[in-house]
């Protein structure tokens, strides 16, 4: 039997190059190997409420990207979180084996309660144990995410240590998958590309959208002049030019350091190769957003199937604690 695959996106509104890099291409390459489920997860996005407003269009908005990347719904189980609501009760179960020292010291939960020290609810706290239980429902042992959700898995195998140490063996641990652009730094060439951070390219951006936000991608800082030589290995656009624009990077990184071309130059090559790599993904979003019929049957059909799998592990889980 081919082992499952799960991963999680949350429904932040249109998908990014730093999303696109850091997972979904891995969520693409990993449906020919494996038993892929892939799940928006509307119910994790709850535990911020500044991402609720436009909940059902966010699903929505992210579903497009992600089929218009190439997840094959007759290939993958696509969903919607909250339409299985079988792993709210694997969550209120594996609740009850994760000490609450552990969600405390996880960095994502001390950052959110620095930013948001007025909004800090249980739910919060419970996010990564509504992961595993998004995980462990559906029995994956691969976990493709970008290099921030590291602490989230490592946590999701413990959980998973303790439970089957209570209850007898029970899930397997699973493993992450990072693709091999795990972080994806913005255009300030300085955090990690968000949203929120507005120093990101949507996928679904025009070329000219595209363009525009390239030639204003910060480069190397200690080259101030057409004429000083860069320093590529610094330089976040190099770093993309390394994915969008492979095959020419180390010439690239020859003329940077040559200073025989410029940033303006070096930029423009780079917007091209972004358009040239997306053009296909754009034009299927772009037939994809004409039906939403489509999408809805989609949603619904995906969790038909993964309600067969999330109620089996239940059933199990029930017997293994005595419930049933
Ligand atoms: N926490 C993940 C993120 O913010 C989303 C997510 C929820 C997820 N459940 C998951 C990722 C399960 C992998 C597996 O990106």
């Amino acid at each position: 039997m081919k082992k499952h695959v799960f991963s999680g996106v949350r429904p932040t509104g249109r998908l990014h190059l730093g999303n696109y890099l850091g997972a979904v291409k891995n969520y693409v390459a990993l449906q020919d190997e494996y038993e892929c489920v892939y799940a928006v997860v509307d119910l994790h996005a709850l535990t911020t409420l500044e991402e609720t407003g436009k909940l059902k269009d966010n699903v929505c908005e992210v579903l497009l990207d992600l089929l218009a990347a190439g997840l094959d719904p007759t290939r993958s189980i696509i969903f919607a979180q909250s339409h299985v609501p079988e792993v709210t009760e694997l969550f209120t179960l594996l609740g009850m084996v994760t000490p609450l020292s552990w969600l405390l010291r996880v960095p994502t939960f001390k950052e959110k309660v620095k930013m948001h020290p007025h909004n800090v609810n249980y739910g919060l706290v419970g996010y990564p144990v509504l992961m595993a239980s998004d995980i462990l429902i559906y029995k994956a042992e691969v976990v493709p995410v970008g290099e921030d959700q590291l602490p989230h898995l490592e946590l999701t195998r413990e959980i998973v240590r303790r439970f089957n140490e209570h209850f007898g063996p029970t899930f397997a641990e699973p493993q992450a998958k990072l693709t091999n652009y795990p972080m994806v730094v913005g255009l300030d060439g300085r955090d990690k590309m968000s949203k929120s951070l507005n120093n990101h390219i949507e996928l679904a951006a025009t070329a000219e959208e595209t363009a525009k936000k390239v030639m204003s991608a910060v480069t190397d800082p200690a080259r101030k002049l057409r004429g000083d030589s860069g320093h590529p290995e610094v330089c976040n656009v190099y770093k993309l030019q390394g994915h969008f624009n492979n095959q020419r990077s180390a010439f690239i990184a020859d003329e940077c350091r040559e200073a025989k071309i410029g940033c303006v130059e070096c930029k423009r090559s780079l917007a091209e190769a972004i358009n040239t790599e997306l053009a296909p993904l754009r034009a299927r979003r772009t037939e994809l957003a004409a039906h939403p019929e489509n999408i809805e049957r989609i949603l619904q059909h995906g969790a038909e199937q993964a309600k067969i799998i999330a109620r089996s592990t239940l059933t199990e889980v029930k017997q293994r604690m005595g419930l049933v």
